[in-house]
């Protein structure tokens, strides 16, 4: 499965995690929690306090089985299963981030909770109706056929399941900063707006409980100045390569209109 095409790749990805995690002064040797990993591990959007406000809007309950689609390292998926205590399905193309969210799955003591697939979103390895909750954050953008992305989200639900989401969608004009966080070329990003992406849901059986443009809500809250690599901090820069200048063309896509960034909450009818 290794042979899958992807953008993200992160070379020797668990010793850069290792030494990220020790430059920040914690100790891998010891048990991590997923909440000191969160400035790492959520490659998306608003970071963790994203993650917190999505996790806020979804009724996740213990017993539910949770897929993460487009996993990343896992962040939410250890937030998942160390807050609600659910089993969480990550599935995620790239081989060295499935290598690198196993590691952290192992350093925080949730593996037995969390299981790492290396496949693709548009082909998920699960039957029909088998999950409680869909999760997916800051993934879309890289998949140019929706269609089969909802569509595949909606085959794995059970009837009644919830998908709980944060994309960035198209804005007014195209984009025309890169690199940008999810696609270093205008080719590896596949935006659609708003309107399209809740149009397509519908199609695909999805109601929606919740959708909202949280666009202006993060530029408030975030400041243009601030170092997403400082040295010593545990971030993202640990596995992205040129973070400041694809954090910095990503701020300046939002504030030109350029890429809205949204949330959603819909259900399987
Ligand atoms: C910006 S990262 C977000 C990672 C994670 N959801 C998070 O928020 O931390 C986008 C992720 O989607 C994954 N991805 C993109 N296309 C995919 C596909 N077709 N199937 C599975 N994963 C995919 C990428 O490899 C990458 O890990």
């Amino acid at each position: 499965m290794s042979g899958l095409k992807t953008h993200y790749a992160a070379f020797d990805i668990e010793a850069r995690i290792l030494a990220g995690i020790r430059a920040a002064g914690l100790n891998p040797e010891q048990r991590l929690s997923a909440e000191e990993l969160g400035a790492l591990d959520h490659f998306h959007t608003g970071g963790l306090r994203a993650s917190h406000e999505l996790l806020a809007i979804t009724p996740i309950e213990a017993g539910d089985r949770v897929i993460d689609v487009g996993a990343g390292l896992a962040g939410s998926a250890r937030m998942l299963a160390s807050q609600i205590g659910c089993r969480v399905e990550c599935i995620e193309m790239s081989a060295d981030y499935c290598t690198g969210a196993r590691l952290l799955n192992r350093l925080t003591g949730l593996e037995d909770r969390i299981k790492v697939h290396e496949g693709s979103a548009l082909d998920l390895p699960f039957i029909e109706s088998s999950f409680d909750v869909a999760w997916m954050q800051n993934v879309g953008m890289n998949i140019a056929d929706k269609q089969t992305l909802y569509a595949e989200i909606a085959r794995v639900l059970k009837p009644g399941g919830l998908f709980a989401f944060q994309e960035m969608a198209a804005g007014t004009a195209a984009t025309s900063y890169f690199p940008l966080p999810w696609a270093t070329e205008p080719t590896d990003s596949f935006l659609i707006s708003a309107e399209e992406m809740r149009s397509l849901l519908g199609t695909c059986g999805f109601s929606t409980e919740l959708f909202e443009d949280t666009s202006n809500t993060h530029l408030s809250r975030t400041s243009a100045h601030a170092n997403p690599a400082a040295p010593g901090q545990l971030g993202l820069a640990v596995f992205v390569n040129n973070l400041a200048e694809k954090a910095a063309n990503a701020r300046r896509s939002l504030e030109e209109g350029q890429v809205r960034l949204v949330r959603g909450v819909c259900r399987l009818n």
